[in-house]
């Protein structure tokens, strides 16, 4: 009997193929297979007969348009499991057949270490332990995420835990792995009408864990991989040329090799397993080709997406307009789930990348202070030659690969600079100015360089593997505009300030480049809502605080309070810029004004148009000061996912 119901369900709602419902030729590419299936009124009247009741409607039906509508505003919270009104196992038996069986019951993936949880296994907990810091194994699990503090470091492996104890904290309760448009339509109607958190992991990278949430179903779009090459795209905007569009889970590696494939560049970002499609472009993202073309949100023609209503729309320049501005750099989880973007991609070129480390081991620290200001030096005149840098600056012994000899064995780690479209002769003359003040101070350093033809090959033997799945750092950036970088005095204070956040026991990386292109026309500002502090940034500037594994809460909380207030000191220095809302402090003062600046009352009026009753949130998102997170962790509320999500009555 369940399984002819499977069946029949299945077939009626998510796995049915079906001609396009809303397909709209003009300004945006066909849709992928799975974005062809979509859910209906018709579809959910079907359903509703084969469950003779009514509350397939009431459970799964659309937002606004939607004749029943639950009026949740009465109750202030989203529901956490055994509260009286969280769904039956039976409503969930029901989503799950509408869904063709993805949904997936969570559990924390260290569970397997902790004999009191039904998934304990020595082998896979030392399985687990063994590739706990890489993005692979926390990608591929449905519910994990990278960045466990902000899950409230609730169930960590051994090494790396700091109680003895194995908790849900904010891993979701729920996931759906989803495959089609209807599943997703499915659930955001489903979290909507009965009053659970809801949440989007795509690769669960974010700084911020944003992916979790106490309690919450989760959409996970990993395997929305499709990808279509365009050589000839007419856009909304008036753009003609190449393009790609890529489904919501396809990563940084995919979409460099599919670019590569084709012959052409795209702007990703500089890690090989961060999506392009979701939480990276959405909230701006930068490349190490922005300075040649911008950010990765200014690449964006055409968005498909769910709403919060549960409608499934395009977005361009012309089609929901106020929808494709917000979604291009006004973050993650706001208003809608993005299934797929399309994103202009650009021709061939070389790219040549150097790495080089120099410390501070043989001549001092002066000496070695003296590098890093010719480096600083030179920034304007690189970054305006299209270029792009990554690089590390501490006294850390983590950081560092080695044995610190103390809190002045200095190091700074270029890895890498990038020059697109430079030979390593031509890369070699822009560097010049820098190495040979390198040269003058005897620093010893010895760079590393590598070009291919083309970006992909150079990117994969330049760029970092980075660890994930850690919670002993907390980070703070802001971005440096030229005019910090051009006066002397203020890049020496720079430079001074850097120092000092080492002296004071934090690390420090930067970014090099620019989101306004060199290869381009200069966006408009209004174009996008990418934070406008972005269009005159050289450098951002990141300072981390780190504890151990073993630390407690009080050791977390000192130490990120300490940061914040020590970013004053950024702060003051560039007080008309911002910072980065995918690599922002949790708690950044004036947040709305320092992660959208200009943008946010637009930001929030659009928030409360389309998604009036708080479908989405995310730590730190448009609108998220309008909830708290009782976080059940001994660190003040919204410090972490890992509590009951209520509205904040102003
Ligand atoms: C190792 C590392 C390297 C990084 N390098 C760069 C870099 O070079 N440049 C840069 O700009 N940033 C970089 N970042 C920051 C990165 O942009 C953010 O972590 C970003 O949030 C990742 O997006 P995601 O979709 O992969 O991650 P997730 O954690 O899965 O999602 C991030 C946020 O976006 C939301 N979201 C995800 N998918 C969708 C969707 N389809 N629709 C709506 N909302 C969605 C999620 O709900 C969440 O709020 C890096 C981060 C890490 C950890
Ligand atoms: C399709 O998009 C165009 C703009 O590109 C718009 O004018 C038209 O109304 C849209 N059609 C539908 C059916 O949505
Ligand atoms: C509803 O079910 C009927 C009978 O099986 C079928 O003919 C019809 O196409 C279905 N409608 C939708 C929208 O799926
Ligand atoms: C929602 O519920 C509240 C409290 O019960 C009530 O005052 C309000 O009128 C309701 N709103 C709608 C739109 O039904
Ligand atoms: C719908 O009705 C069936 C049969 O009466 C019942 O078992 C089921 O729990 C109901 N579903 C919901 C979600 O209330
Ligand atoms: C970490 O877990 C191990 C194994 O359960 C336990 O022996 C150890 O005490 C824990 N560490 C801390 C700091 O609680
Ligand atoms: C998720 O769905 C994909 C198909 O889209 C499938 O290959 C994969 O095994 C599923 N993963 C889990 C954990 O269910
Ligand atoms: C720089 O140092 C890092 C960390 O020790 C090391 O991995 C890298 O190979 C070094 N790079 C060069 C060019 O020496
Ligand atoms: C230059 O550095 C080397 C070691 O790297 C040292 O032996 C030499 O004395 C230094 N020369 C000067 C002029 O500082
Ligand atoms: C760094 O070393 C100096 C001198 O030994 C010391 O005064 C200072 O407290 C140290 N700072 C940190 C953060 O350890
Ligand atoms: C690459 O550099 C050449 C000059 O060396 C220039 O003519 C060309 O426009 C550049 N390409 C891009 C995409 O900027
Ligand atoms: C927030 O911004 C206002 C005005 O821009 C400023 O006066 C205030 O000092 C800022 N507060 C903090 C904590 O930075």
């Amino acid at each position: 009997m369940k399984s002819i119901l499977f069946q029949l369900l299945a077939a009626t709602i998510a796995t049915a193929s079906s001609l396009p419902a809303f397909y709209n030729a003009s300004g945006a590419p066909p849709f992928f297979p799975g974005e062809d299936i979509q859910l209906t009124e018709g579809r959910l009247t079907n359903a509703s007969q084969i469950f003779p009741n009514s509350s397939i409607h009431r459970l799964f039906g659309f937002g606004r348009e939607s004749k029943i509508t639950n009026n949740i505003t009465s109750f202030g919270c989203k529901l956490l499991p055994g509260d009286a009104a969280w769904p039956s196992p039976s409503t969930w038996d029901i989503f799950n057949f509408l869904l063709g069986g993805s949904l997936i019951k969570t559990n924390p993936l260290a569970a397997v270490c902790y004999p009191l949880w039904p998934e304990y296994s020595a082998q896979r907990c030392k399985e687990v332990s063994e590739k706990w810091l890489t993005s692979e194994l926390q990608l591929a699990s449905p519910g994990s995420v990278m960045q466990p503090l902000y899950e409230g470091r609730s169930c960590m492996p051994p090494g790396f835990n700091y109680t003895t104890s194995c908790e849900m904290g904010a891993y979701p309760t729920y996931v759906v792995n989803v495959s089609t448009v209807a599943q997703i339509q499915l659930a955001v109607n489903f979290a909507r009408n009965a009053n659970l958190r809801l949440v989007i992991k795509n690769t669960g990278h974010d700084f911020l864990a944003k992916s979790s949430g106490k309690g919450a179903l989760s959409i996970w779009t990993h395997y929305l991989t499709d990808k279509a090459f365009y050589p000839e795209f007419e856009s909304d905007d008036g753009y003609t040329g190449p393009a790609i569009k890529v489904g919501a889970g396809v990563q940084t590696r995919e979409a460099y090799e599919y670019a590569k494939a084709h012959g052409v560049t795209v702007v990703g970002g500089e890690d090989y397993s961060v999506g392009i499609a979701g939480g990276f472009t959405l909230g701006g993202g930068h490349s190490p080709m922005s300075s040649m073309y911008g950010m990765a949100a200014d690449q964006v023609l055409a968005m498909q997406v769910v709403l919060a209503s549960g409608h499934f729309i395009t977005a361009t320049a012309k089609q929901n307009p106020d929808i494709f501005w917000m979604l291009r750099g006004g973050g993650g989880s706001t208003i809608g789930v993005v299934t797929s973007m399309t994103i202009k991609v650009h021709p061939k070129v070389q790219m040549t990348t150097v790495t080089l480390n120099f410390t501070a081991d043989n001549d001092g620290p002066d000496v070695f202070w003296k590098g890093v200001r010719a480096y600083f030096d030179n920034v304007e005149s690189l970054v305006d030659k299209g270029t792009y840098a990554y690089y590390f600056i501490g006294a850390s012994a983590d950081e560092r690969g080695t044995t610190a000899a103390g809190n002045t064995s200095y190091y700074f780690q270029m890895q890498p600079f990038a020059a697109p479209n430079k030979t390593i002769e031509e890369t070699k003359a822009l560097l010049n100015p820098w190495f040979t003040a390198m040269d003058e101070f005897n620093i010893t350093y010895t760079p590393v360089y590598s070009h291919a033809d083309n970006f992909h090959d150079s990117w994969v033997v330049a760029f970092p593997e980075e660890k994930v799945g850690q919670d002993v750092v907390k980070l703070a950036s802001r971005l440096m505009p030229r005019s910090v970088i051009h006066d002397t005095t203020l890049r020496n204070q720079l430079v001074d300030a850097i120092q000092d956040a080492i002296a004071k026991g934090f690390f420090t990386s930067g970014v090099q480049l620019s989101g306004t292109g060199i290869a381009v026309e200069p966006p408009s500002t209004s174009a996008a809502a990418v934070l406008p502090a972005w269009r005159t940034t050289l450098t951002q500037t990141t300072v981390g605080g780190e504890w151990t594994f073993q630390s407690d809460w009080g050791t977390v909380k000192e130490v990120s309070l300490s940061l914040t207030s020590w970013m004053d000191v950024l702060r003051d220095l560039a007080p008309d810029s911002g910072a980065y809302l995918n690599e922002g402090d949790i708690i950044e003062p004036n947040q709305s004004d320092a992660f959208y600046g200009k943008n946010y009352p637009r930001l929030y009026a659009l928030k409360q148009k389309y998604d009036p009753t708080g479908v989405f949130f995310a730590l730190t998102a448009v609108g998220s000061e309008d909830w708290e997170v009782q976080v059940t962790d001994p660190l003040p509320y919204s410090w972490n996912n890992n509590g009951r999500l209520c509205r904040r009555w102003k």
